[in-house]
């Protein structure tokens, strides 16, 4: 548990560098390091870092990850598609949370959260023996009732809202479905909340769509990766970070 756990209605921001490896993949050489870049995150003052090892290997690496459980001291959110190498890899770093997502090859991006509803008896025995092992699991799903309900069921502690299609809407200029989209993502996490579990959001957030989500007082974790990492490029990660949170607090104070 990190000190902030123990602290309600505190919003923490967890930075995914998974982009600044595919930077260095387009090159296939060592550069620029992920691992730097979760290192300036952490002094800049990140809750957490998270780091997505996709089947495919296409950002993060397995030396990442090891890398990683060495030079963090907060948080490591790994995510990973349920699958037994995943677990495997999990079972072995034991890292402090994981995230189970839906992953597909073809997908340039986490498209969609996971069926649970679908797939409820295999993933409680997948998450069993991470749980046992002491991570902290977390399901990424649409704020849908159906998959919340299967969620909290399957005995996860936490869920992460998927934030993607309020983003898109939002960057598309198309406020009747933002809107609609934030009033589901309203709704289900003051439902998830009273259900008992610990609610995170992310994918898609940009300075420009983050505040009313970060205003939603049951949001305990927001995961920003793309536009941080890219938005460091122009300023920098420390001050791209800086700018977040301080959007995250200005709108969680109102
Ligand atoms: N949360 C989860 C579960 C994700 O899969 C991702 C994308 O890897 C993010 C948050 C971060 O999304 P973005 O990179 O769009 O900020």
């Amino acid at each position: 548990m990190t000190v902030s756990d123990a602290t309600p209605n505190v919003l923490r921001l967890g930075v995914n560098i998974d982009h600044v490896a595919t930077v260095r993949n387009a090159r296939g050489g060592a550069t620029p390091d992920p691992v730097r870049a979760a290192v300036l995150a952490q002094e800049a003052g990140a809750d957490g870092i998270t780091a997505h090892l996709r089947e495919d290997r296409r950002h993060i690496a397995d030396r990442d990850i090891e890398a990683l459980m060495e030079a963090l001291t907060v948080p490591l959110n790994f995510e990973m598609a349920a699958t037994d190498e995943m677990q495997q890899i999990a079972l072995r770093h034991t890292p402090h949370a994981v995230c189970i997502v839906p992953e597909k090859r073809e997908e340039r991006t986490t498209e969609g959260g996971l069926e649970v509803a679908r797939e409820e008896n295999r993933l409680a025995h997948f998450i069993a023996p991470l749980a046992e092992a002491g991570c902290r699991v977390s399901i990424f799903i649409a704020a849908e009732r159906a998959q919340i309900e299967a969620a909290h069921r399957i005995g996860a502690p936490v869920i992460e809202l998927h934030t993607g299609a309020y983003c898109e809407a939002h960057a598309e200029g198309d406020f009747a479905t933002r809107d609609a989209e934030l009033a589901r993502l309203t709704e289900m996490a003051a439902f998830a909340h009273d259900l008992g579990l610990e609610v995170h959001a992310g994918h898609g957030l940009t300075y420009g769509c983050v505040s009313p989500i970060a205003a939603l007082p049951q949001i305990r974790e927001l995961n920003i990766g793309h536009f941080l990492i890219g938005e460091a490029i122009f300023r920098g990660l420390p001050d791209a970070m800086a700018e977040m949170r301080r959007l995250m607090e200005a709108a969680r104070a109102s």
